[in-house]
C-alpha cells in the first residue's frame, strides 16, 4: 500500500500527512495519519493498542483516519480526518511522560490535527495530552469537556434507524418493530431506552452478563437471547450491532432476517462486498459511520465550548442525512454505503474547493 496517490498503484491511499513520532526515554511510538484537511484541522481520536508489527499500526492509522475524513464530512462539521496510533500495550506502556511527548508531537502540527480518545485511551489520558497541546477534545468534564460520547451516539443511531424505517416502511417510528440490540455497553444501553420510549420491542444479547442483569432488572419486557447469532435467525424487523467490527459477514447475512440493518459499532462490514450482499436480499444497511456519527460531533462541539442542546441538534440531523443517503442510493442504484461514500466525497470537493476564493 503506497500513501502517496497514484494511479498505478490501485492501493495508495491519498493522504495529506503522515507523521512519525517517537520519543525513546518513554517508548512513545506513535503514527500521526491526516487523510484530508480539506473541511478544516482533521480530526479523530488516538487509538493505543498492541499491533503486532509497525506495519499494521500504519495500515490501520491510514484506513482509520480516512474514515474519519469521511464520518466528519457526513456529520456536518467543518473538520477534516485524521487519527493516531500509538503501538504499544495501553495497560502496560501507558505514562504520563509518553502521553505528553505524544502531546508535544501533536502541538507540533500546529493545529492540522485534533485528537481524542479511542480504544484503549480515556478522557483522563486526553487531560494529560493537554498539557501539552491545545489541540485536544473529548476531556473530561472537570476541564470543560463533553464527557461520555455514547449519549449522542444512540440519539444518533436511534435518528438514523427512524430514517431507515420510514424508507422501508414508510413512517419514521420504530413502533411495533422488533429491534435486536447486539451489544449492551455505553451506546447499547441508551439506544434500549430510546427504542423502548418510542414503543419497539427489544431484543437483546451481550457476552456480559452484568450487562443482562442490568436490561433484566431495567426493562423486563426486553427478550434476551443467547448470542448475536440466534439473534440474527430470530425474527427481528431492525438488526443494531452495538458490540464490536466485522458484525455482518457471510455466515450472518444470509440467516439475516431483519429488513434493516442499523447500529452503532464501527466497520460492521466484515469486508467489501457484503454492502453488496445486502443490498440483494432485501436488506437496508444504514451505513455505520453515517449513524454512529453522534460521538464525534459530541466531541467536536466541545472545541467551541460545549453546549448540550447544540450538539444534540446536530447530532438529530443524522436523521435527515441517513434519508438524503437512502434517496441517494434508490436514484443512482447502488448500495446506501456507496451513497454514502459519494455524498461525503461531494461535501469534500465542494466545501473543499472554497479555499481556492481569495480572501486578501
Ligand atoms: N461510545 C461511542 O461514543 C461510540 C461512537 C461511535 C462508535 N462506537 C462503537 O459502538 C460500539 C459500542 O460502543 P460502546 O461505547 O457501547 O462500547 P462498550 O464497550 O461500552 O460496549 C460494548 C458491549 O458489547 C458487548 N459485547 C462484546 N462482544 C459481544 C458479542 N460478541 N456479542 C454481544 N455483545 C458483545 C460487551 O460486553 C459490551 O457490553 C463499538 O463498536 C464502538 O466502536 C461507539
Amino acid at each position: 500500500m503506497g500513501v502517496f496517490a497514484s494511479t498505478e498503484d490501485p492501493d495508495s491511499t491519498g493522504h495529506e500527512q503522515v507523521v512519525f513520532c517517537q520519543d525513546k526515554q518513554s517508548g512513545l511510538k506513535a503514527i500521526i495519519g491526516i487523510y484530508s484537511t480539506a473541511l478544516g484541522p482533521a480530526l479523530g481520536g488516538t487509538r493505543f493498542y498492541p499491533y503486532a508489527s509497525e506495519a499494521d499500526a500504519l495500515h490501520d492509522v491510514l484506513e482509520l483516519s480516512r474514515g474519519m475524513a469521511y464520518k466528519n464530512a457526513l456529520a456536518g462539521l467543518d473538520l477534516g480526518g485524521g487519527k493516531a496510533v500509538i503501538w504499544g500495550d495501553p495497560d502496560k506502556d501507558k505514562s504520563e511522560s509518553l502521553l505528553r511527548a505524544y502531546g508535544r508531537f501533536v502541538q507540533s502540527l500546529g493545529g492540522r490535527y485534533y485528537t481524542a480518545c479511542d480504544v484503549g485511551t480515556y478522557v483522563a489520558d486526553m487531560d494529560v495530552v493537554a498539557r501539552e497541546t491545545s489541540f485536544v477534545t473529548g476531556r473530561s468534564v472537570e476541564h470543560g469537556g463533553a464527557g461520555d460520547s455514547s449519549v449522542l451516539t444512540a440519539w444518533g443511531v436511534f435518528q438514523g434507524m427512524r430514517a431507515a424505517a420510514e424508507h422501508v416502511w414508510g413512517s419514521p417510528t420504530l413502533a411495533g418493530r422488533r429491534v435486536g440490540v447486539a451489544g449492551l455497553g455505553k451506546v447499547g444501553k441508551h439506544l434500549t431506552a430510546h427504542l423502548i420510549e418510542d414503543g419497539a420491542a427489544v431484543v437483546a444479547t451481550d457476552v456480559d452478563q452484568r450487562a443482562i442483569e442490568w436490561v433484566r432488572a431495567t426493562y423486563p419486557q426486553v427478550d434476551v437471547v443467547n448470542g448475536a447469532a440466534a439473534m440474527v435467525a430470530s425474527d427481528i424487523d431492525v438488526y443494531a450491532p452495538c458490540a464490536l467490527g466485522g458484525a455482518l459477514d457471510d455466515d450472518t447475512v444470509p440467516v439475516l432476517r431483519a429488513k434493516v440493518v442499523a447500529g452503532a459499532a464501527n466497520n460492521q462490514l466484515a469486508h467489501a462486498g457484503i454492502e453488496k450482499l445486502l443490498a440483494d436480499r432485501g436488506v437496508l444497511y444504514a451505513p455505520d459511520y453515517v449513524v454512529n456519527a453522534g460521538g464525534v460531533i459530541q466531541v467536536a462541539d466541545e472545541i467551541e465550548g460545549f453546549n448540550f442542546e447544540r450538539a444534540k441538534l446536530r447530532a438529530t440531523r443524522i436523521f435527515d442525512t441517513t434519508r438524503e443517503i437512502l434517496q441517494l442510493a434508490d436514484a443512482e442504484g447502488v448500495p446506501p454505503a456507496v451513497a454514502a461514500d459519494r455524498l461525503a466525497e461531494r461535501r469534500m470537493a465542494d466545501i473543499g474547493r472554497l479555499r481556492t476564493i481569495h480572501l486578501r
